[in-house]
């Protein structure tokens, strides 16, 4: 009876969260961020899209901190920091400058380039299936 109990709260318990992951609740969280931020800079409410781009960034970095050796697209281990590197100091980097710059042109080609590069790291790990908003 006992652990009929414990077995229907423990179903339940994972019902509703989804059977989800601590990464998997960074990245949806980093989706929804990324485009709030450019509807913000759709809005010209610049300072906005900023911060939320910027908040984006510290949502896929907790996402990669909570497990960052994953199984790669090939088989084997694949350490995720430096892909998330690049993928801060590169693109993500770029469209926080583009947006606190308030330059709209630099900052679509700044969302298309960032969006990239959060699939190529799914590629990686071989899920490129996982949606990305504005892909
Ligand atoms: C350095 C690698 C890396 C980068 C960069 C990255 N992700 Fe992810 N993402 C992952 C991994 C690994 C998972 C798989 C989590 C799992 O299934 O356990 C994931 C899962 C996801 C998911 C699926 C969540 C779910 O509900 O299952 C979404 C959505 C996502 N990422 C969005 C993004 C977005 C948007 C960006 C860029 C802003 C991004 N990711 C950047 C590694 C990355």
């Amino acid at each position: 009876m006992k652990i009929t109990h414990t077995l229907t709260a423990l179903v339940a318990l994972i019902a509703l969260s989804g059977c989800t992951t601590p990464t998997r609740q960074h990245m949806r969280i980093a989706n929804v961020k990324l485009a709030e931020s450019e509807q913000k800079m759709a809005a010209g409410e610049w300072t906005q899209a900023t911060a939320l781009a910027e908040e984006a960034g510290a949502e896929v970095k907790l996402g990669i901190e909570a497990r960052p050796i994953r199984k790669g697209a090939g088989g084997g281990d694949l350490d995720m920091t430096p892909l998330f590197a690049a993928w801060l100091n590169g693109p993500h980097h770029e469209l926080v400058s583009a947006l606190g710059a308030n330059q709209a042109e630099r900052a679509t080609a700044a969302f298309a380039a960032t969006r990239q590069q959060c699939a190529n790291c799914h590629i990686a790990v071989g899920r490129p299936t996982i949606p990305v908003s504005g892909l």
